[in-house]
């Protein structure tokens, strides 16, 4: 495989199983690019990356930027606070107007639920979805994977539990695809108000328990509790939550020795998971992180330049096909 088959990541609902392997393959190539003592190679030389980001972020926005300039792409960015959108203009006139300035790629974070895939049909350039209200965050599901893949050697027969508000998470949605296309068996576990009606057809299998849950998981991922996106309390309270679904030293009594510990991030300490397990031995948080640049990099090497950037040669970008 040499690129691939769309010239946008909007969701890892487009992406098949190869796909997924091959940007796998990649981000771990140029992972030790992060180990060097001088961080750039030059392949996205004179290519621009805009990163408009309408919603808060702290590992997405910062590792794009910084994929884009391991890579020696120059890089620029606004977000919904400091832009046009707070004086009125639409999302339309947004994307022509970015467009009208040729990037290459615009990376982009929205509360709306389908905002890359509008974008996408106005501009030119290269649209990464950076998470879309409650629909997707494939770039994040992209380094769950490689996070689990370092850790377990494999991808396939694997039991993944994600816990926590699965309603209104896009990185849900996007594990269970991710996870299920890969395949391993999802279930997702929360309070019955914080599932969603089509978990199972997506594929994942439904608990209310979360001892039982994770039992036999080898991997667990906690999310956060979204108060922005639930329209009303879905808990009586934190604390209600934290003893009913919380991971801690307790709830992780009975589970296997090699369990994975994982969080998107942020983490609300002592709600969705304790200090000790979210820094204790089993977890890879961090390990996320890291990775999460590394995909980064490989996303924006995929969709612009030649992979193989160990002489740094770079390709025709080409016309693919839409998704
Ligand atoms: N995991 C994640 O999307 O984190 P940020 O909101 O900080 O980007």
């Amino acid at each position: 495989m040499k690129r691939l088959r769309s010239r946008h990541v909007l969701g890892i609902s487009y992406l098949e199983p190869e796909e997924i392997v091959y940007i796998l393959d990649t981000a771990e190539a140029l992972r030790g690019i992060l180990e060097r003592p001088i961080k750039k190679v030059p392949p996205l030389r004179g290519r621009t990356v805009v990163h408009l980001f309408f919603e808060p972020s702290t590992r997405t926005k910062l590792s794009f930027e910084l994929a884009a300039k391991r890579l020696s792409a120059d890089t620029v960015g606004i977000t919904s606070s400091a832009s046009s959108v707070v004086k009125g203009e639409t999302l339309i006139d947004t994307a022509r107007n970015i467009e009208a300035m040729k990037p290459d790629v615009i990376v982009m974070r929205h509360p709306m639920s389908g905002a890359p895939h509008v974008m996408a049909r106005y501009v030119n350039s290269a649209v990464i979805n950076a998470g879309d209200g409650t629909n997707e965050h494939p770039s994040q599901a992209l380094l769950d994977l490689m996070t689990v893949r370092q850790h377990k050697g494999r991808l396939d027969g694997l039991n993944i539990t994600i816990v926590g508000d699965i309603a209104h998470s896009r990185v849900a949605r996007s594990d269970i695809i991710a996870f299920t296309r890969m395949g391993s068996r999802v279930t997702v576990c929360g309070p019955a108000t914080m599932l969603p009606p089509d978990a199972e057809s997506l594929g994942a299998m439904v608990s209310y328990n979360v001892r039982e849950a994770i039992r036999d998981a080898d991997v667990i991922i906690a999310l956060r509790i979204q108060k922005e996106r639930q329209g009303r309390s879905l808990i009586p309270s934190s604390r209600e939550y934290a003893s009913f679904f919380g991971i801690n030293a307790d709830t992780l009594r009975d589970v296997r020795p090699d369990v994975l510990i994982m969080h998107p991030g942020p983490i609300n300490r002592g709600v969705e998971m304790s200090p000790e397990v979210a820094d204790g031995k089993r977890s890879v948080i961090l390990d996320q992180v890291t990775n999460g640049v590394a995909i980064r990099m490989a996303l924006l090497s995929l969709l612009l330049a030649d992979p193989s950037l160990s002489d740094g040669k770079e390709s025709d970008r080409g016309e693919i096909s839409e998704q």
